[in-house]
């Protein structure tokens, strides 16, 4: 590696810094498709064009969960290189991800629209939007 090479390597902080920043534009994005696909309902519930524009909201929607379950995953190494480590938060975020991640699943399989898992939803969008927040207010300080 050149010293030129090395000068450009990202640092833990920096790293750290655009994949927070990544995770709170998918939360954000991903509350909007979910909040369009809670209005328009999902595919099963609809027919014609509204069926048409929910499966390509509800695939987007699968899609950007997984971007954000592998950024939660990203953030575990990048906060525990980070000083003082955030290791912590980064597992608090991986949780609450994971949960939403989960109640998704099952809201699509029990059939969409059952309260509680949409609830469990956003209560996760919300919570990771805090954490993932404060990760990258650590990484500007
Ligand atoms: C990071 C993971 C996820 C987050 C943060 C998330 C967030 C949300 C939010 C905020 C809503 C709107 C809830 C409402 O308006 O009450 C929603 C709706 C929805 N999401 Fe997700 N979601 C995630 C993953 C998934 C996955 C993996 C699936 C399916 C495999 C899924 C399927 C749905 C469906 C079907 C709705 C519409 C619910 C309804 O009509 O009540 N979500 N999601």
């Amino acid at each position: 590696m050149s010293t030129e090479d090395t000068t450009r390597a990202k640092s833990p902080r920096d790293s750290l810094k655009s994949n927070a920043r990544g995770q709170l534009s998918m939360l954000l994005f991903q509350f909007l498709i979910g909040m369009a696909v809670n209005l328009i309902g999902a595919p099963s519930e609809t027919s014609g064009f509204p069926r048409i524009a929910t499966s390509i909201l509800l695939g987007r929607h699968i899609l950007v969960a997984i971007g954000v379950l592998v950024g939660a995953i990203r953030a575990i190494p990048e906060c525990a290189r980070i000083e003082p480590p955030a290791t912590g938060l980064a597992w608090w975020g991986l949780i609450a991800v994971v949960i939403s991640f989960a109640a998704g699943v099952v809201t699509l399989a029990v059939s969409a629209g059952t309260g509680w898992f949409s609830y469990v939803m956003a209560a996760g969008a919300t919570g990771s939007l805090l954490i993932y927040g404060l990760l990258y207010l650590r990484t500007i300080k």
